[in-house]
């Protein structure tokens, strides 16, 4: 069995002091860093880009998992892993060449992401799985934090499951939206190997506590 991996958005992050933030949640046990991308366009919403990315690397050791929200994003490729990105992950639909920029990623040395809205079926990237290491499913609607989690979309966990088993791959399973600690366990339960969670880790009192309860659902 895979190891369960917490991943903190910084988007609830206080950007006042993001610094203290991202390292209090690598001191409270996070995998990874969840940087969400947005441009106001493929979402309605816009956060912040590779600047930001680049001063949070600055801060800590574990691997910076991005997240692009964003209309073409094989034109920021280059950017975003000169800025220290680990992983890129990228929306299918946004792609109008998803082996291609998947490629791309690989080429530039990250590790490679294909993400889907609530709405969007696995079909649409399932004959690419071999060149991804993650899939990250969307438990809510892509576009901001602190929205209810969908567990309709846990069924394209399973199905991802089965498919991973029946091809013989090896890509992690990822969730982004609503993540508390009862989705957590729900999620967990389906298959899922990497929980992002921005509202939960960093609305709490005590980073370490709420990342430890998020890893509690491997058990239950
Ligand atoms: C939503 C983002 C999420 C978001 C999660 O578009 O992709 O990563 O930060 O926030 P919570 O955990 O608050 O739902
Ligand atoms: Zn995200």
């Amino acid at each position: 069995m895979r190891k369960l991996e917490i991943a903190p958005s910084i988007l609830a992050a206080d950007f006042r002091i993001l610094e203290r933030e991202v390292k209090a949640a690598e001191a409270g046990g996070a995998d990874r860093i969840h940087c969400d991308i947005m441009d106001g366009v493929f979402v309605p919403n816009m956060s912040f880009g590779p600047m930001v990315v680049e001063a949070v690397k600055k801060c800590v050791a574990i691997p910076l998992d991005v997240h692009l929200m964003i209309v073409e994003p094989h034109k920021y490729i280059g950017a975003f892993r000169d800025a220290g990105a680990d992983n890129i992950t990228v929306h299918a639909d946004a792609c109008a060449d998803l082996p291609g920029t998947l490629d791309g990623i690989h080429a530039g040395g990250a590790q490679a992401g294909v993400c889907v809205n609530p709405d969007k079926p696995v079909s649409l990237f399932e004959q690419h799985l071999d060149k991804v290491d993650l899939v990250l499913i969307m438990s809510v609607f892509a576009g901001f934090g602190g929205q209810a989690f969908m567990s309709e979309t846990l069924e394209k966990v399973r199905e991802l499951v089965l498919l991973r088993e029946r091809r013989q791959l090896d890509f992690s399973i990822e969730i982004d939206g609503g993540i508390n600690k009862t989705t957590a366990a729900e999620s967990v339960g389906s298959g899922v190997d990497i929980l992002v969670a921005g509202s939960y880790v960093f609305g709490g009192d005590d980073y370490a506590v709420r990342i430890r309860e998020l890893r509690d659902g491997e058990r239950s």
